[in-house]
């Protein structure tokens, strides 16, 4: 949702700027666009299109300068054009701002402007705040934007030149991340500190309601009242190889390859000593908390709420919890009957998502207790969370989620066992046998990485690669994973794609059913793999074209599909962390074959920072 970076120090900061843009860009790609102040001179350049057009022009055109703000957008009001795209000057030209959020009453503001005689150049709601600047600013540009900021109402996080302020750049937020990076007489900001890792891993993360006014050798950080503010430094300990593709062609393969060391990361130093029990310190939750929570609500959007699907089941078969999951957008909208004692936990791989934060305020405020995981530290949701279980799956730079997804499912059945053995209601021996499980499966993983020939002949076979439209069914714990597998494919390949349970297959979807129509069975060895091979029968009676992912030594499945792709034997619970890699895998291929963009698909954005 539209990246900011900026730079103030003795460095050409234009080159670090785009840079930390380049590692920005899946926050949004539909136009980009840089200021340099210079000499008591501001240059802008803009492009639409992708951050290549951008350095395109200022090839042919470079500026240079210190401080340098940069912006690249994903667009919320008004068209990707360059008129539309950040940074936005004041009518002298004086004054650079980019913005990431939405500015609630832009309207308003931009009519009392015009009345004073302000000619406005785009459709964007960000404009207005060049403007305002300037209508309030009397020689000083940090006291006109703190005064600016109290006449707005909405989520930002702002990034502010101006030419009679050299040396100053000033950063804002409210709703929407920014931290402020501190390197050696130099400072950055950026919208998340993968931006900056390559330059500075110590970094302050800016809270609501706060401005900073940054130089080269200090940061003074007010809130809006004037009154001064501390914050404390923090170390981040992801390093830049996480941020590049390290020899693969997109970063979702990359990603996808990572996953048996994502999930021994979740596991690492968490299984206990006696193999029967899990060690979850890093939550530092009062185990009471969890003895005694009457039901738990789990809240999450996307690919994160799929996780939640599964995280019901687990926790609900195995620890005798009963679990609510709500997609969090409607969650907030709903009368919140949360008894006593209730735990929330939001799913988040960015920790910034605004739905799932929205969902986290309304539970806080409803009383409950917020357990939260996060792949992403020191982000919004994170600091907002009474207690947090870190997913650990690393920096994920492709749009469509795969390692933070399978370390969030992970980190479930982890939950799940702790809470099982905490309240008494999962013997030592059936933990052991689970954890035993569980402590195969990055290798198991590693075994699907290993088949891909399948998949390779499907993603190329015409009858699933230029299909208009796909069905992907499943049951118990793999019913969340025929949604994600859905998901994928629609996100990067532009097919349509349903994820059904495979019994309500019957209900509706069949009357789609054709030799046109593929359909994916997720149909592992568990409790319901018969009752998923009538299913798949049912399809292949209307002449469907199905493929199946069934456990290994399943001989009897390739009856009924036209291709299978096995997976190695796990307990049921578990199934998802493996039935789930073949379907990233055929997403990824098809959307190759039919020439899409990976890891920057259309329309999309990694994190989803509006409502
Ligand atoms: C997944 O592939 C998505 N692009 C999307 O659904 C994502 O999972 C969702 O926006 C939630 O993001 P979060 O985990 O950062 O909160």
């Amino acid at each position: 949702m539209c990246g900011i970076v900026g730079y103030v120090g003795p460095k050409d900061g234009v080159g670090i700027v785009l840079d930390g843009l380049r590692r920005l860009e899946y926050r949004g790609y539909d136009s980009a666009g840089i200021s340099a102040v210079r000499d008591h001179t501001l240059d802008s350049v803009r492009a639409v299109g992708k951050l290549k057009a951008l350095e395109a022009k200022l090839t042919s055109a470079p500026i240079h300068g210190s401080p340098v703000i940069g912006h690249t957008r994903w667009a919320t009001h008004g068209v990707p054009s360059e008129a539309n795209a950040h940074p936005h000057t004041d009518d002298a030209l004086a004054i650079a701002v980019v913005h990431n959020g939405i500015i609630e009453n832009y309207l308003e503001l931009g009519a009392m402007l015009r009345a004073t005689g302000v000619q406005f150049r785009s459709e964007t709601d960000t404009e207005v705040i060049a403007h305002l600047i300037r209508h309030y600013y009397r020689g000083d540009l940090f006291a006109a934007v703190t005064r600016a900021l109290q006449d707005v109402r909405g989520a930002y996080a702002f990034g502010i030149v101006s030419k009679d302020d050299p040396g100053v750049l000033i950063a804002a937020r409210n709703g929407s991340p920014l931290v402020i990076g501190v390197g050696d007489n130099e400072h950055y900001i950026a919208s998340d500190a993968t931006a900056l890792i390559k330059y500075t891993r110590r970094v302050m993360y800016l809270d609501d309601g706060q401005a900073a006014e940054i130089r080269a050798d200090r940061t003074a950080i007010h809130d809006l009242n004037g009154k001064l503010q501390s914050l404390e430094v923090k170390t981040v300990d992801w390093d830049l190889a996480m941020a590049e593709k390290g020899g693969y062609p997109h970063f979702m393969l990359k990603e996808i390859h990572e996953q048996p060391e994502v999930i021994r990361n979740v596991l690492r130093g968490r299984v206990a000593a006696n193999g029967a029990d899990v060690a979850l310190d890093d939550i530092k939750l009062a185990p009471e908390i969890l003895v005694k929570c009457p039901r738990i609500f789990i809240v999450a959007c996307g690919t994160a709420w799929h996780s939640g699907l599964i995280g019901k089941r687990l926790i609900e078969s195995i620890a005798k919890v009963p679990v609510e999951v709500d997609i969090a957008s409607e969650f907030r909208y709903r009368d919140l009957l949360l008894p006593p004692g209730s735990v929330v936990i939001p799913v988040t791989q960015s920790g910034e998502t605004a739905d799932t934060l929205e969902a986290l305020r309304a539970a806080r405020r409803a009383g409950a207790t917020i357990l939260s995981l996060v792949n992403v530290q020191g982000s919004t949701i994170a600091r907002e969370s009474n207690a947090v279980l870190p997913l650990r799956a690393g920096i994920e730079m492709g749009v469509a989620s795969t390692k933070a997804y399978t370390a969030m499912v992970a980190a479930f059945a982890l939950l799940a066992i702790h809470l099982g053995r905490l309240r008494g209601s999962l013997a030592p021996e059936a933990a052991g046998a689970l954890l035993s499980d569980f402590l195969r499966i990055p290798d198991k993983i590693a075994a699907c990485l290993a088949n891909q020939r399948t998949i390779l002949e499907c993603a190329s076979d015409p009858r699933f690669r230029d299909a208009a439209s796909a069905l992907f069914l499943g049951r118990a714990y793999n019913y969340p994973t025929a949604l994600e597998g859905a998901l994928k494919l629609k996100e990067i390949s532009y097919i349509h794609a349903e994820g059904y349970g495979a019994g309500e297959m019957k209900h509706g979807p069949i009357a789609l059913v054709t030799d046109k129509l593929p359909s994916v069975f997720i149909a592992p060895q568990s409790a319901t793999r018969d009752k998923i091979v009538s299913n798949m029968q049912e399809v292949r009676a209307r002449n469907g074209v199905i493929l199946a992912i069934a456990t290994e030594g399943d001989a009897g499945i390739a009856a009924h599909a036209e291709k299978v792709v096995y997976i190695p034997p796990c307990l049921e619970p578990l199934s998802p962390l493996l039935t789930t890699i073949p379907l990233q895998l055929l997403a990824y291929h098809i959307s190759v074959n039919r020439g899409c963009d990976v890891d920057q698909p259309r329309n999309l954005a990694k994190s989803v920072t509006v409502e």
